[in-house]
């Protein structure tokens, strides 16, 4: 297996290996390569969907969808629909998916968020839609001291309701499912629990800081994400079919990049829950 970092310690290649006949061996090594890069790129694996689950599973539980729609595999990220056929540009599905053009952190605005995401391309347009990372470890440590200690103690609301508001994510879930989505509270500054090391952890999910005036914390969350997730803590990739990418939810933001509106981007996700033994949002089996 040959595993090429793409930044000092941000993003890796990793080739010579077949995610579908993983021995437990390399899929440490793999696991060890992910707590230390954060996004790992896997091209041209052209995983079955079986095969991408199996893969997942090594990481964790999966998580559960959201309310009512309860798909263990989203199997329609982009414009298309399941069978890949480019959806008209108003249809609901598609339009849900452009909430992802924004940086974010999976299901940060569940009580716990999710912990790993691994996406695979089934169908690629000829240019653009492409997925960016930003490294929230590296957004943490070139905030200044002031920043730091200002944040230090600060609590940020993530609500579904508002992140998902403007682009048919009310609509998707029907109101009995919004009842399971409240606003839930994370800490601005988290500890990576393996690295150890102090996250920034934002993104549009977040809605405003608990205890300050509601319009300048929303103000303030939206430039320190936008100042965060700028060069050079960010990283793209330019999707081949069969590609997979997996990235570390709890350091990492990520982003879609706008597609041509007529050619397919079929891409396939699936989840893992975090590890908390009481997580709700985990699937126990
Ligand atoms: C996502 O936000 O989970 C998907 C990103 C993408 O479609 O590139």
């Amino acid at each position: 297996m040959r595993i090429e970092s793409i930044t000092e310690d941000f993003g890796a290649i990793v080739s010579d290996v077949a995610l579908n006949e993983l021995s437990d061996q390399d899929f440490q090594q793999i696991e060890q390569a992910w707590f230390d890069y954060a996004v790992l790129v896997f091209p041209r694996q052209n995983l079955s969907n079986e095969d991408h689950f199996a893969f997942t599973r090594r990481f964790g539980r999966l998580e559960k969808g959201l309310p009512h729609i309860n798909m263990k595999l989203r199997p329609n990220i982009g414009n298309t629909d399941i069978k890949g056929n480019v959806l008209p540009p108003e249809h609901v599905g598609r339009v849900f998916n452009i909430g992802n053009s924004l940086w974010h952190s999976d299901s940060s605005y569940k009580r716990v968020g999710a912990k790993a995401s691994l996406l695979a391309a089934h169908s690629v347009p000829n240019e653009g839609g492409e997925t960016e990372w930003a490294d929230m470890r590296a957004g943490y440590d070139a905030l200044s001291t002031d920043m730091k200690r200002f944040l230090a103690d600060k609590v940020a609301v993530h609500s579904y309701a508002f992140s998902h508001s403007w682009h048919y994510g009310l609509l998707v879930v029907p109101e009995e499912g919004l009842r399971q989505l409240p606003p839930v509270e994370h800490p601005l500054v988290t500890v990576h629990p393996v690295s150890k090391r102090q996250v920034l952890f934002v993104g549009r999910h977040a809605s405003h800081i608990v205890g300050q005036d509601f319009v300048s914390s929303r103000k303030l969350l939206r430039e320190l994400t936008t100042e965060a997730a700028r060069p050079p803590r960010t990283i793209g990739h330019r999707w081949e079919v069969g590609d997979i990418v997996m990235w570390d939810n709890r350091c990492v933001l990520h982003r879609a990049r706008a597609t041509p509106p007529n050619q397919p981007r079929k891409m396939v996700r699936s989840t893992v829950a975090g590890d908390e033994p009481a997580n709700e949002w985990a699937i126990n089996d």
